[in-house]
């Protein structure tokens, strides 16, 4: 079941009447959004209302194949068609017929096949490769994307006609910072939907000081990471845990959130050599301030070493990923590990583009 979309702030309200009005007109929706805002959510709930939802609901990440297996992919092939292709495959616009087909992440797709995409929206026709038969097609596009098309279009990266045939109905998800109001009800709803997945049950929300505190935060990995940090009070059970890692896991954006009265101080390599400096590096991860009873029960090697490769792990992953424009099949490369992997590094370590 696909999740509904939380929300009681005026922009959530307004894009859920505006899904209403859009569902069975079945013109094409690009939705745009910082990450982790609910792009796949609202383009789940247009299908839910539609009168396509008895039919397929068909996602393509256009950021998570290289060039030519997005195509084959979206058109399908003719057994033969390339080396490897063995028999026959069907494309994801032949399994989205009468249904939708969601293309997320439409500003990775490369510009090679920008313009058979604009033809196949343009004729509802497409061939697969290999073959030279046309065939008839009757998809609801919806495209999502987190980049500013219009920045791409002026860098001739993306095609102004692919944009506007795209953008025909467009919905923008505001940041959650600026929609504090449904910060409360997510954090309900998560609650409750994951009270019976977690055996140790420590659902409990938030104190109202708390919630205030939370809702101050600036989220740059929006509902996504909110959502994490609700998963991760069933096990620890302690708001306040929670609500002290937050900026040390968005250095960049720490001064911004007050913990207990102080502004934290925001991580970065050059602050903390390793080689002269090790007390400071060791503060890091353990109060020295503390007594040394309780300094001594803190300090495990394991633990600490892990957090400490952790920290260096999400340094380089948005070192790298901010040196490529964050192209993140470039950055896997480079880093050589695979995309996969880096898409679990980067939501296990909530690394995000920066707000712009
Ligand atoms: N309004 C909402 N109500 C309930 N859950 C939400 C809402 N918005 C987002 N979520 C949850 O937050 C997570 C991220 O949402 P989603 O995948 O739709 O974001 P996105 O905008 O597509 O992000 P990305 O650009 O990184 O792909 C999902 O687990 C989704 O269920
Ligand atoms: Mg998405």
């Amino acid at each position: 079941m696909s999740t509904p979309l939380i929300g009681v702030s005026k922009s959530i309200l307004k894009i859920k009447e505006l899904i209403s009005h859009v569902a069975n007109t079945c013109l094409n929706v690009l939705i745009t959004g910082e990450t982790g805002v609910g792009k796949e959510v609202v383009a789940q709930s247009l299908y839910a209302e539609s009168v396509r939802s008895s039919k397929n609901f068909v996602k393509i990440n256009c950021a998570a194949l290289p060039e030519t297996l997005l195509e084959s992919e979206l058109y399908g092939f003719e057994k033969g068609a390339f080396t490897g292709a063995h028999k026959k495959r069907q494309g994801k616009f032949q399994t989205a017929d009468k249904g939708v087909l969601f293309l997320d992440e439409i500003g990775d797709m490369p510009l090679s096949l920008q313009s058979k995409m604009l033809h196949v929206l343009q004729s509802g026709e497409f061939s697969p490769l290999g073959s030279d038969q046309d065939y008839k097609t009757d998809v609801w596009v919806i495209a999502a994307t987190n980049h500013n098309l219009e920045d791409s279009m002026a860098k001739k990266m993306f095609r102004e006609d692919l944009f506007y045939r795209l953008n025909i109905i467009k919905i923008d998800i505001p940041p959650l910072r600026e929609r504090k109001e449904d910060i409360p009800s997510l954090i309900e709803y998560y609650i409750r939907l994951y009270r019976s997945e977690y055996p140790e049950n420590h659902g409990s929300k938030p104190e109202p000081d708390i919630l205030e505190k939370l809702c101050q935060y600036t989220w740059p990995g929006n509902v996504r990471q909110l959502q994490n940090c609700i998963k991760k009070q069933m096990v620890l059970n302690s708001w306040e845990k929670i609500l002290d890692d937050l900026p040390r896991e968005h250095p960049d954006l720490s001064p911004q959130i007050q913990i207990n009265g102080q502004s934290r101080e925001s991580y970065s390599l050059e602050n903390h050599e390793f080689a002269n400096n090790r007390p400071s590096i060791i503060s890091e991860f353990v109060d020295l301030s503390t007594s040394s009873e309780k300094l001594f029960e803190d300090i495990s090697l394991k633990k600490i070493k892990k957090m400490a490769s952790d920290r260096v792990e999400k340094e380089v992953i948005g070192f790298v990923l901010d040196k490529v424009g964050w192209n993140r099949s470039r950055a896997a490369k480079i880093l050589k590990i695979s995309y996969k992997t880096l898409l679990y590094k980067m939501s296990e370590f909530e690394v995000s583009p920066p707000v712009k």
